[in-house]
């Protein structure tokens, strides 16, 4: 059984701080749904109020519409896996599995039952007896999912479970995570900083700047067409050439910026429809590292310019280059290993393009720091 859950304006203050700002969204049930942000901008603290550990300054909680006002963590629908996990260390792994259900009155066989139920489910079958201490952080990870399964809640909450693992580990559990929640079929709303987790688990993304939901959307969306610099620049990476609006053409925008003119298409804003930019407006243009390529092939449609290369960074499936262009932008992109980058040694001019589907262009607005 999943449930549905609804965040009606919440506004969460601590003192005259806004943690969180009039968040609106609407998670569907047995949806996979991320809040992805920086540190500190507000995820924990949406993520409390869901689970009942915070009550919002302003505005609603909703679950399966019904108003959690009131309403504590152990009467709702909801089971919370903290970032630290919070695990008893010397107690049993089917012990901790099973404590909430002995908390609840359940008798040593039923509980050891439902334990190696979950044992299964996490893929840690018969390793009820050891001990939480001789587990590695994998199967730690997985001893926490089982323990909040436990009570069959009908929507899993997941604070950045799996920030202390290591790369290999968190890239193996992220596709577990994900077949974890499409076996028990519940709602999952996970939150991490972390866009690769985020891209890769979910239905669907919140994006969060400083306490304010930026944008809602698929993966695809977040990425392929982000409604602010902020989005386009947390997502991934991103160009962001400053400029200014010289023409509009349905929605073809042509951006003056520094000594060129670039043409790309005007960025769907929150409504899903295409901004609309006048000649004059201060705008930002996005280009995608991967968009970027060496001027040779040119076609109609490219946006092309020269840039002077600053260095060459080698990361096992990719090269990055950094440039700096005639006006100053530094310019990023990347092509994969094998590609032939002996003709760009450092302080070397290249010629380089864009296709102007590939350019989006956006009101300005802060970036996402680095
Ligand atoms: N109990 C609290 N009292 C005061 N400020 C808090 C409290 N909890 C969180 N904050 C502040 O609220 C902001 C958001 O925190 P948090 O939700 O933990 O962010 P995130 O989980 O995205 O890293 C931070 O600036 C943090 O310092
Ligand atoms: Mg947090």
């Amino acid at each position: 059984m999943s449930a549905e859950v609804e965040l009606q304006n919440v506004s969460i203050a601590f003192g005259n701080f806004y943690a969180a700002k009039n968040v609106n969204v609407k998670i569907g049930a047995g949806e996979f749904f991320s809040f992805l942000g920086p540190s500190g901008c507000g995820k924990t603290t949406l993520l409390r109020a869901v689970s009942g550990f915070l009550e919002p300054s302003q505005g609603k909680v909703l679950i399966d519409g019904q108003d959690m006002s009131g309403i504590g963590p152990n009467k709702r629908p909801t089971s919370l896996i903290f970032q630290n996990l919070a695990l008893f260390p010397l107690m049993s792994v089917a012990d901790n599995i099973a404590f909430s259900l002995e908390v609840r009155g359940h008798d040593k066989v039923q509980r050891r039952k439902r334990a190696d139920e979950l044992l299964d489910l996490v893929a840690l079958n018969g390793q009820g007896d050891k001990k939480v201490h001789e587990l590695s952080g994998g199967q730690k990870q997985r001893v926490a999912i089982a323990r909040a399964l436990a009570v069959e809640p009908k929507v899993l909450l997941l604070d950045e479970p799996l920030s202390a693992l290591d790369l290999k580990l968190r890239q193996k559990m992220r596709t577990e995570l994900r077949a974890i929640q499409q076996r028990v079929g519940i709602t999952f709303i996970y939150i991490t900083h972390d866009q690769g987790e985020a891209l890769t688990m979910s239905d669907r993304v919140g994006v969060m700047n400083d306490g304010e939901l930026e944008q809602v959307g698929s993966c695809y969306d977040v990425y392929e067409a982000p409604c602010t610099p902020f989005v386009a620049t947390f997502v991934g990476e991103n160009n962001a050439f400053y400029g200014k609006v010289e023409k509009v053409e349905g929605v073809k925008v042509k951006v003056q910026t520094g000594g060129s003119s670039f043409i790309g298409q005007a960025g769907l804003g929150l409504d899903k429809k295409n901004y609309k930019f006048k000649a004059g407006d201060e705008v930002i243009m996005f280009v995608r590292p991967e968009a970027i390529s060496l001027k040779g092939n040119s076609k109609k449609t490219q946006n092309s310019f020269s840039a002077e290369v600053k260095t060459i960074e080698f990361e096992g499936n990719l090269k990055n280059i950094f440039l700096r262009s005639a006006e100053d932008v530094d310019i990023r992109f990347s092509v994969p290993s094998s590609s032939d980058t002996s003709g760009m040694e450092p302080s070397k001019n290249v010629s380089l393009s864009f296709s102007q589907d590939n350019a989006v262009v956006l009101p300005t607005g802060a970036l996402a720091l680095d």
